[in-house]
């Protein structure tokens, strides 16, 4: 007996020293597997318990326990004393120099054409006007039927475009997706606005492109007339170009429109006093509109008799001309990165 219990102090001793001299994870395994591990002598010994007399037994039952127990714990704190010594010694080496240059990213800006088509949206989005796209691809029915505008209608002539078959096209404007929208929304109260590429066969100079851009808007209702037209673009221009300026409507045509209007803006350079911008008229064009014509609402399943609207098309580059004085619209479409670069 006597024996055995200075066989566990020796163990003991031994263990503990070794446990404590550690200085790495993998010493640590190994003195595990050497001393602690099933078949280790701290734990083969129990096997001696056996043999004992009971009094012995308890005497030494309670001594090898505790003696393994503290071992097992020292261990157990050691590995965790390794752990986080390991972990500050990676997060030390992994510091990061903030000292060094750093690399140099370019980031690209947004094309003037749709920061101004977002902001235009956000007005109207604000005055609670839903946003729709009709499609790039429209059928003729669609693009001038619809619009009123029928076969050998004299209108059809400055809206040249490229097809796809005779009935398939690039829309000329976004007007069609008015037809779309009123049929989607099957006589119920319409407020959209539709912005969208369009596509004409036209020579490309500084105010002309191929490709540009239109925001279309409707508003379907009862009793809606002219007046409700006015202000709710006299708003929209306010919040654009500022609350100076002043709106006029001037008398103008449109196959889809009646009565119709060419909307004018004061200009915004010589305060409508007259100047080279505004071809001293003192006034910028810069959209068309009018009250929505009774066969449009007709053909899209609106009874004229009981629903009238105003519709509006914003051309987009031209406000974004106007707004960032651009004086060539093929500049928009260029890529020159010294343009593009203007407006991050
Ligand atoms: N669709 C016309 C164009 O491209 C613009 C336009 C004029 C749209 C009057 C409208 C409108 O909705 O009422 O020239």
């Amino acid at each position: 007996m006597k024996e055995h219990l200075e066989k566990l102090d020796h163990l003991l001793k031994l263990i503990t020293n070794k446990i404590e001299e550690a200085i790495s994870k993998k010493q640590l395994i190994e003195i595990r597997n050497a001393y602690l591990s099933k078949k280790a002598e701290i734990n083969t010994m129990l096997s001696i318990l056996k043999s004992l007399t009971p009094e012995e037994r308890s005497v030494f039952g309670q001594k090898i326990n505790s003696v393994r127990e503290h071992l097992f714990q020292l261990y157990e704190q050691k590995s965790n004393l390794i752990d986080r010594a390991d972990l500050t010694d990676k997060l030390n080496k992994e510091q990061i120099d903030l000292s060094l240059p750093s690399v140099n990213y370019t980031s690209g800006g947004v094309n003037p054409v749709f920061l101004v088509r977002d902001e235009i949206l956000n007005i109207f989005i604000e005055m609670g006007y839903e946003v729709k796209e009709g499609r790039d691809v429209e059928s003729d029915y669609y693009n001038f039927e619809l619009m009123n505008i029928p076969k050998n209608h004299p209108s059809r002539d400055m809206q040249d475009s490229f097809y796809f078959s005779e009935s398939l096209l690039l829309r000329t404007h976004t007007s069609p997706a008015q037809a779309r929208v009123m049929e989607e929304k099957k006589g119920e109260l319409i407020k959209v606005v539709c912005p969208g590429k369009c596509y004409r066969r036209d020579n490309d100079d500084m105010t002309h492109s191929h490709q540009f851009m239109q925001i279309e808007g409707l508003l379907v209702g009862q009793n809606i007339n002219l007046g409700h037209l006015k202000a709710t673009l006299d708003l929209f221009i306010k919040k654009m170009f500022g609350p100076k300026r002043e709106i006029r409507l001037v008398s103008s045509y449109f196959p889809f429109t009646e009565p119709s209007v060419e909307v004018e803006v004061s200009c915004a350079e010589c305060d409508g006093q007259g100047c080279p911008t505004c071809k001293h008229t003192g006034y910028i064009e810069i959209l068309g509109a009018g009250m929505v014509h009774p066969d449009v609402l007709k053909m899209s399943g609106y009874d004229p008799e009981i629903y009238s609207g105003f519709a509006f098309g914003i051309g987009v580059e031209r406000v974004a001309m106007l707004r960032y004085q651009i004086d060539d619209i093929r500049r928009i479409y260029q890529n020159d990165v010294r343009f593009l670069k203007q407006f991050k």
